[in-house]
């Protein structure tokens, strides 16, 4: 009778057990169910998870470790600069240029943008995907370096040098005291609809007119930036020199003549005039101011006079100035009038 019990137990047991494993395996078959379920929920309604602060930092900091900081032949590519340089750019926008770093972004990094942005003219648009920024963070980066970068003009604008009196390249020389040559272009931009007649140009493109000065050696001394793209370049060269500390524009091309090339002139058409060769009946005949150029240069081989501009608006100014004097003198024969007794 003792042993019924322990049956009776053991069924029980056996109940229970199988009860338990019927139950677990329930639970499991519906816990697969609910991941399942829960998975293609989730990826109707993905959302990416909220990453901590670090981690997000670098991992957005990745394109630019990349981008100038993987090499130098990289960094030049993509910034135009190499990692030195990039360097040292950073340094001076701190310390003179008064830029800080964000609480998300640190100064190398909107300096990677700036550069990477005016190097390759690329829109905001490219550089938030590719930066993972923003579109507004992008804009306020741009525009806080282009502030610090202008608070730099002291250490970074390399005064240019006029050209010398000595200056020996052909397509210079003749500017002496010039800083460069300026010219006008048209600069594509996008404007309200209301405006856009004003920036259509001749040409029908919408663009502003912008006036630069360029030294020799290519390098920009003076940008004049504003006007609309109908504006005639008459009119922005106009404005650039009527500013205050406005542009200094090279007045004609006039060659001051000093009085000793005067006298020089002088004597070298008496002299051409009594050698005869170039005698006509009234005048000197076709070709005698490239005689007269060779004369003057030996007489005066620094003074670079040439036969068309300078020594033809010179004769004739000589001409006007004299021909009081020649009038006054007519009729009597006077050796330093000779050379003028036929015109
Ligand atoms: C980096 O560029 C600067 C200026 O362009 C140049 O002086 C320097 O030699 C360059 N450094 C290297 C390592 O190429
Ligand atoms: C040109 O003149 C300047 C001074 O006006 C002088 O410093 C320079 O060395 C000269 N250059 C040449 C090539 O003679
Ligand atoms: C000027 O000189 C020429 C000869 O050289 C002479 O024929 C002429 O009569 C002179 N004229 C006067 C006004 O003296």
């Amino acid at each position: 009778m003792a042993c019924l019990p322990l049956i009776v137990h053991n069924e029980r047991r056996k109940r229970i057990g199988l009860a338990i494993t019927i139950w677990l395996q329930m639970c499991t078959v519906a816990h697969s169910f609910l991941v399942a379920l829960g998975a293609i929920h989730s990826l109707h309604t993905y959302r990416p998870r909220i990453r901590s602060y670090i981690l997000d930092f670098y991992a957005k900091r990745d394109y630019v470790k990349r981008l100038v900081y993987a090499s130098d032949e990289t960094c030049i590519e993509q910034v135009r600069i190499n990692r030195t340089a990039f360097f040292k750019l950073c340094e001076m926008l701190q310390s003179l240029g008064e830029m800080k770093s964000s609480r998300n972004m640190l100064v190398d990094e909107q300096v990677a943008m700036f550069l990477h942005i005016i190097s390759h003219h690329l829109k905001n648009r490219v550089i938030k995907h590719h930066f993972n920024r923003f579109g507004e963070t992008v804009s306020r980066s741009f525009h806080n370096v282009l502030n610090a970068v202008i608070r730099l003009q002291d250490a970074l604008f390399k005064k240019a040098e006029p050209i010398t009196g000595n200056s020996t390249d052909p397509r210079w020389k003749w500017f002496k005291n010039c800083l460069g040559t300026l010219d006008g272009t048209h600069i594509k931009i996008r404007v309200p609809t209301v405006d856009k007649p004003r920036y259509r140009t001749r040409k029908g493109d919408i663009a502003t007119n912008m006036l630069g000065v360029c030294t020799p050696d290519m390098q920009f001394v003076y940008v004049l930036l504003g006007w609309e793209g109908s504006v005639a370049d008459g009119r922005v060269l106009r404005d650039a020199i009527s500013r205050r500390h406005g542009l200094k524009s090279f007045r004609g091309t006039k060659r001051k003549w000093v009085p000793e090339e005067d006298a020089a002139l002088v004597a070298c058409m008496v002299d051409l005039h009594n050698a005869g060769t170039f005698n006509a009946d009234t005048g000197f005949k076709a070709g005698y101011l490239n005689e007269l150029e060779k004369m003057l240069e030996k007489v005066l081989p620094n003074a670079m006079l040439k036969a068309k501009p300078n020594l033809e608006s010179r004769i004739r100014t000589l001409k006007r100035e004299w021909s009081i004097v020649y009038d006054m003198l007519s009729g009597k024969n006077n050796s330093g009038f000779g050379w003028d007794e036929h015109r």
